[in-house]
């Protein structure tokens, strides 16, 4: 070959090159949403699944993956990532010819698990009775809002059901088990869980009944937190506690102090959120004293 024939050779494979991999970028972005994957019914991973066996080698993907309630429904690694699990060569089986999809954002999540967990047409094949609200209830959540935003650090699926080793919520070992709620919800509010944890409820809200934070909060729909759940309509409080009892003598009092809170000057955020965490604590004593500071400062104010 002449020295300029091979360079043009060399030039037309880079611009393949770089054809194909602009390609496969864009192909691959092509998002996931509204695509409903379709299951194969009576396939069981131990047929022929490239992916879960070259994974199972290279990082252990695999292995943890064998308790997750998707391997036990026969939905494999393909069925969340694409490509191809028939394919033994990486390069095929992972390429954006047969459907792999890149990186998984956090943003992106919700509506990554939503494409099967909001289709009653897909869900209800493998469960009759299964649920398909949970997307659209997160939509309306605090959580969703903040992720929207760009606070990449809020709650999405992954955080409070894991990621590989997703359980049902029935299995005790399920990060969204009625036990370990207030665990998984601590790894953001951990000030709040503590308190919480140390309160009359702790120890008793670890069942289906009383399942931890939300039992207040609800679980996908998690609403911005408010005064409103202690009295009046909305409150939360008198599911449990009957007009009268300490429960809602508690929130009444709780309620007053935190109307008196909300109105103090200025430099009292701070104070403000210190209470609004100790009403984890549910004992007014206690909110009392975190919200001190701030009422004198009003009462000096007022002079
Ligand atoms: C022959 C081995 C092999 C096969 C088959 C294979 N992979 Fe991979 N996969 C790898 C290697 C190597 C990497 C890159 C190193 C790493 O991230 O651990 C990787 C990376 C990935 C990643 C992370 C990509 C990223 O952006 O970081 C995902 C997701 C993935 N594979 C899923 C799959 C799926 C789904 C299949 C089947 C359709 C599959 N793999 C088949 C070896 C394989
Ligand atoms: C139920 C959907 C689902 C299934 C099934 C699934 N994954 Fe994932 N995978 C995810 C999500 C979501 C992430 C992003 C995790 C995060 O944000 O921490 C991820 C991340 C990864 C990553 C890290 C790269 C990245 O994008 O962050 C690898 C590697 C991976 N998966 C491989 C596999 C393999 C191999 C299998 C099968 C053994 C598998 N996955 C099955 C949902 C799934
Ligand atoms: C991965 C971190 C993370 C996890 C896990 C998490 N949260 Fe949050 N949560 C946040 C962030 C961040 C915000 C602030 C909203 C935003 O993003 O702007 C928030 C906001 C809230 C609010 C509103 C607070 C207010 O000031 O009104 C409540 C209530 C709440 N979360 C309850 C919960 C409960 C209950 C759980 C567990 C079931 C939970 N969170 C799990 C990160 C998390
Ligand atoms: C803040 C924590 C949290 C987030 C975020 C979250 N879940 Fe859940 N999820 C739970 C808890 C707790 C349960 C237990 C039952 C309940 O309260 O609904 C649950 C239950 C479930 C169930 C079982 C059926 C049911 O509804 O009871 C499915 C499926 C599910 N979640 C899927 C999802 C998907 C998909 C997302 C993302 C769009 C998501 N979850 C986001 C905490 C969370
Ligand atoms: C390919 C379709 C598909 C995708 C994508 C998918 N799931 Fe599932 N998921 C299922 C099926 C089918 C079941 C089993 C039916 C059941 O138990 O409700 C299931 C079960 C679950 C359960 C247990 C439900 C229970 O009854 O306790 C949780 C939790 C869950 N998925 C969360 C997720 C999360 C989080 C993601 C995204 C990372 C996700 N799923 C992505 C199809 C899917
Ligand atoms: C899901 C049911 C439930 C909800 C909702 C609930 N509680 Fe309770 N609460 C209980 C149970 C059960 C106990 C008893 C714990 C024990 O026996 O030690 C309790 C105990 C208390 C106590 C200790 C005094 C007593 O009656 O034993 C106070 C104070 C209290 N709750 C306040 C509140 C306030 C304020 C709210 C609303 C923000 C609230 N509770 C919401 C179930 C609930
Ligand atoms: C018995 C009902 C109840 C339970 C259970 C409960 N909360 Fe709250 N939560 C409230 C009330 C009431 C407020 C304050 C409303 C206001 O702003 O005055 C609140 C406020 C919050 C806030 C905003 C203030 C702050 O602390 O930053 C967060 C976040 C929060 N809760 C998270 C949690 C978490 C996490 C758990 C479980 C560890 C939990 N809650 C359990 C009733 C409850």
């Amino acid at each position: 070959m002449r020295n300029t024939d091979r360079n043009i050779a060399l030039v037309l494979i880079c611009l393949t090159t770089i054809a194909a991999l602009f390609a496969s970028v864009f192909a691959a972005t092509v998002p996931v949403v509204g695509e409903a994957p379709k299951l194969e019914h009576g396939t069981s991973l131990a047929v022929k699944d490239s992916c879960f066996a070259c994974h199972s080698v290279i990082e252990g993907t695999s292995v943890v993956f064998k308790d997750d309630v998707h391997y036990h429904n026969a939905i494999g690694c393909a069925a969340c990532h694409g490509g191809d699990p028939k394919e033994d060569d990486q390069n095929l089986s992972m390429s954006a010819k047969r459907g792999f999809k890149i990186r998984v954002t956090r943003q992106a999540t919700p509506e990554y698990c939503g494409r099967c967990h909001r289709n009653a047409r897909i869900m209800r094949k493998v469960k009759p009775q299964a649920r398909v609200d949970q997307l659209a209830s997160y939509r309306t959540s605090v959580h969703a809002k903040g992720l929207a935003a760009g606070h990449i650090g809020s709650a999405e699926c992954v955080d409070c059901h894991g990621v590989h080793n997703i359980r049902a919520v029935s299995d005790p070992l399920s990060p969204a088990h009625p036990r370990h709620i207030a665990e998984t919800c601590a790894k953001c509010h951990a000030a709040t869980a503590d308190l919480f944890r140390k309160s009359p409820h702790g120890p008793v809200f670890t069942s289906q009944v009383m399942p931890g934070c939300t039992a207040c909060h609800a679980s996908h729909g998690t609403q911005p937190a408010s005064r409103a759940m202690l009295t009046g309509k909305k409150a939360v409080c008198t599911n449990c506690h009957d007009p009268g009892s300490a429960g809602a003598k508690a929130a009444a009092e709780i309620a007053r102090l935190m109307a008196r809170l909300e109105t103090t000057g200025r430099g009292s955020k701070d104070i403000l959120a210190r209470a609004r965490s100790a009403i984890h604590t549910f004992n007014t004593a206690a909110i009392k004293r975190a919200a001190e500071p701030a009422l004198a400062e009003n009462e000096s104010a007022r002079k």
